[in-house]
């Protein structure tokens, strides 16, 4: 890129470090389903969308995909505390291959809801695969794919956004502190 927006401190991961994960991501998910006939992809919206998109169109396994929304964190950065859903899927998933795609794990809350809610609906089998954890105390959430580990901070780009802003930038960037600091926990 050639030149950062003046609210973004830094590039955390390029466009070519994602892209290359992302590809090893989807061999992975391959190999592990080999024999799986028709997989049922999950992005939660609206984060997941950019990385869902990359990663079901490297997949060789035959698939499908649908959404969910869930209210999140408040219109900045801070937490609005309680997960709910507020688009649910589109079919039934009892007795499918479900894999769960999100963009980042923080708290870990918001998997953590969505994986119980899902598991109670009696998938053949449940599996998560997150683009981002950050290195943070929080709830365990079993984790079976996972692109990187990263700091503390706030990042955008690549599906994540701050207020909206950022969603479509090809790379991930760590927002300013001064944005974001003192707005949450
Ligand atoms: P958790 O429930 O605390 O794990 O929060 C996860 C959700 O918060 C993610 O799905 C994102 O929508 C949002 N989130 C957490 N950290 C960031 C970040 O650094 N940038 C953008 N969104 C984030
Ligand atoms: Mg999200």
């Amino acid at each position: 890129m050639d030149r950062l927006y003046p609210d973004l401190a830094r590039v955390l991961l390029s466009e070519e470090q994602i892209q290359a994960r992302v590809a090893q991501i989807a061999e992975q998910i391959d190999r592990d389903c080999a024999g799986v006939e028709e997989l049922y992809l999950i992005g939660v919206l609206k984060g997941a969308f950019i990385f869902l998109a990359d990663l079901a169109r490297r997949l060789e396994t035959p698939h499908t995909v649908d959404f969910m929304a869930l209210s999140s964190y408040g219109k900045r950065g801070a937490s609005s505390g309680a997960v709910r859903i507020v688009m649910d899927l589109r079919e039934p998933i009892e007795g499918r291959y479900v894999i769960l795609v999100e963009d980042i794990l923080d708290t870990g809350q918001t998997l953590d809801y969505l994986y119980r809610t899902l598991q109670g609906r009696r998938p053949a089998s449940l599996r998560t695969c997150v683009l981002l954890r950050k290195r943070r105390e929080g709830v365990r959430v079993p984790i079976d794919y996972l692109g990187f580990e990263i700091p503390d901070v706030w990042v955008v780009g690549y599906g994540l956004d701050y207020a909206e802003r950022f969603r479509t930038l090809p790379y991930i960037a760590e927002l300013r502190t001064e944005l974001y600091r003192g707005e949450r926990r």
